[in-house]
């Protein structure tokens, strides 16, 4: 059986700086933080969701079946291994998964609703990229960024206060649930961050 875990070593040296660590986020934490998410903010599904390093798509596929909030699913990876194993997987499947081959930062994240990242691994240049592009996207719905790992406090207030200081344009404020996740690495729940902005 392939498995998501081992990718060639040839594609790990294509992308030096990237991250490539393997682990799977539940997803009926992921599903009940979703439906909290609609009922606390009376978001009216559908809601699309993207999954930025979805790997072989198994949180995807799941949310697919278990969450009836979900509109479009959106799973991007960098490892061709880890695409094609999203498509192999799920190819006599009558979902609909959206299965992207390539590099989340350079993608139009605007159609996502709620957006998410299993960034425990990820450098703090990417996590502050992922900060930077999700506070651009137009926010006139409620848009959600989730974590595992906690986004550099110095550069959300440098955000809010770059927005309050803007006169003309419309004004969001970040702000940050902290929330309990199972993640397939850990045998306690970890910490889960919801960023929105108001
Ligand atoms: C820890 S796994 C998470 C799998 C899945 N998202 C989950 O939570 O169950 C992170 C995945 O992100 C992928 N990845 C890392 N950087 C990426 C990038 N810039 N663009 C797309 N995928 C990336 C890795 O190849 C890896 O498969």
């Amino acid at each position: 059986m392939e498995s998501a875990f081992r990718i060639p070593k040839t594609e790990i040296n294509k992308f030096p700086n990237k991250d490539h660590t393997y682990g799977e986020t539940d997803s009926i934490s992921m599903s009940n933080l979703i439906n909290y998410l609609v009922k606390k903010f009376n978001i009216t599904p559908p809601i699309n969701f993207i999954d930025l390093g979805c790997g072989d798509g198994k949180l995807c596929r799941d949310l697919e079946l278990l969450n009836g909030n979900l509109g479009l699913i959106t799973g991007v990876e960098l490892s061709k291994t880890r695409h094609n194993l999203c498509k192999k997987l799920y190819a006599n499947s009558d979902t609909e998964i959206q299965w992207i081959h390539g590099d989340f930062i350079n993608m139009d994240w605007n159609e996502y609703d709620i957006i998410y990242a299993c960034n425990t691994c990820f450098s703090e240049h990417i996590n502050e990229i992922i900060l930077e592009k999700w506070s651009k996207i137009n926010q006139t719905n409620p848009k959600f960024l989730i974590t595992l790992k906690e986004l550099p406090i110095d550069q959300i207030n440098k955000i809010n206060n770059k927005f309050k200081s803007n006169k003309n344009k419309q004004r969001y404020v970040i702000h940050m649930e902290s929330h309990k996740m199972n993640v397939s690495w850990l045998k306690d729940k970890t910490n889960c961050f919801v960023y929105y902005t108001e």
